[in-house]
């Protein structure tokens, strides 16, 4: 899949401006805060319909106008497309596929698949749960238009039983409806988990050769699933939801007390292991960054296994991250990936990127200058 051109309006701190993008590699070069990182959010708009940063929606909008035009032409394997992003200040966004205005946001998810790693993802190794969760709903989305469905049912569920929860006694019946909630609990949360155990087991396989290569086959690396509900490990459909179940069961009367959904896939975690011990607590440095990178090559070869197209590859400012042998691998690890790069100083980049074919854009207060082949 490739991004061939880039038009944004009134986007950030751009005017306006017009990108034709290399095949390969892009390098965005030029000091702190001169917009490399808002081309970037740019493209990824156009992929998932959210920014990756913590911003609201308005402020995508360049300071002083009212709205604001993203849009990419895209290349994939059998047929080209338009995707453009219309923001207009405190209304809802507009996506539009060549042209044609979605019903929802959501439905432009998939279509231009990406990978973004940026120094911000050393939280899916160090940070909470949540990050980890987050991490794997925005890549199960990407591949699995039910997921997003599910996920948003989901979270609806959690709600209402919460509040009978909260309210178990005030009602009578309210002891009978609780069956109908907990049944919907355990449906859809067993087909959340069902579906991010598989995506944990593929990320799985391709993330341990990849560690291994990284670290010369010095070190294994292991990922697993944790399910708050039980061990789900080869368990089927039926099996899982009868697991949750029988938690649900169990435990009526303690989350009753709290008034709260305790169990179910909104507090599973995934555990991030190093040679057997868990990486966020007992990895150094070194393979802490290992296993990120590790993970988000995964994360390419799962976009690829899943739609037969590589998806494009995001660098924010990754690359000061990694020490020179870790650097090398992964620019030696995309070729064939359209890749987009930002970096403060390309003179390591110059040296590791002699013979890509690539294109350099200096950007310089909003503006993209020199452009260099
Ligand atoms: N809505 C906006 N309108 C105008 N300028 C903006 C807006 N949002 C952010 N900026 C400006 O964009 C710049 C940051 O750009 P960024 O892409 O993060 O820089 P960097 O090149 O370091 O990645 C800052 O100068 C900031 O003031
Ligand atoms: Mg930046």
């Amino acid at each position: 899949m490739i991004v061939s051109r880039l038009k944004v309006k009134n986007y950030r701190n751009f005017n306006e401006a017009e990108i034709v993008f290399n095949d390969s590699l892009n390098i965005f070069v030029g000091d702190n805060g001169q917009g490399k990182t808002n081309l970037m959010e740019s493209i990824y708009l156009t992929s998932i319909g959210r920014t990756f940063r913590l911003n609201s929606e308005n402020e995508l909008i360049k300071f002083n106008e009212n709205n604001s035009v993203i849009a990419v032409n895209l290349q994939k394997s059998n047929y080209n497309m338009k995707i453009e992003l219309k923001l207009e200040k405190n209304k809802k966004k507009q996506v539009l596929i060549n042209g044609v205005k979605l019903d929802k946001t959501s439905e432009m998810i998939g279509i231009l698949n990406n990978v973004i790693f940026t120094p911000d993802d050393m939280k899916i190794v160090k940070g909470s749960p949540i990050e980890r969760r987050k991490f794997i709903n925005i890549d199960i989305s990407q591949i699995k238009p039910k997921y997003k469905y599910l996920l948003n049912s989901y979270k609806k569920i959690c709600t209402e039983r919460n509040m009978l929860l909260k309210n178990y006694y005030i009602k009578a019946e309210n002891k009978e409806i609780i069956g109908i909630w907990n049944d919907y609990l355990i449906n859809t949360g067993t087909d959340i988990v069902l579906y991010r155990y598989e995506y944990v087991n593929k990320l799985k396989k391709y993330a341990m050769n990849i560690y291994s290569d990284i670290s010369g086959n010095k070190e294994e690396f292991d990922l697993i699933y944790l399910c708050s509900f039980g061990n789900i490990e080869n368990m089927d459909k039926s099996e899982i939801r009868s697991l949750f179940h029988n938690k649900i069961s169990s435990n009526f009367n303690q989350e009753l007390q709290n008034k709260t959904t305790m169990f179910g896939p909104h507090k599973d975690d995934i555990i991030i292991k190093i040679n057997g011990r868990e990486c966020k607590y007992f990895g150094s440095q070194g393979q802490q960054r290992s296993a990120i990178l590790a993970i988000k090559l995964a994360e390419i070869e799962i976009i690829r296994e899943e739609t037969g197209e590589y998806p494009i590859l995001l660098l924010d400012d990754v690359l000061s991250e990694l020490d020179n042998k870790r650097k090398g691998f992964l620019i030696n690890y995309i070729k064939g990936i359209q890749t987009f790069i930002t970096t403060t100083d390309d003179h390591d980049l110059n040296v590791l990127t002699e013979k890509y074919n690539k294109k350099k854009f200096y950007i310089n207060e909003g503006k993209i200058g020199d452009i260099i082949n």
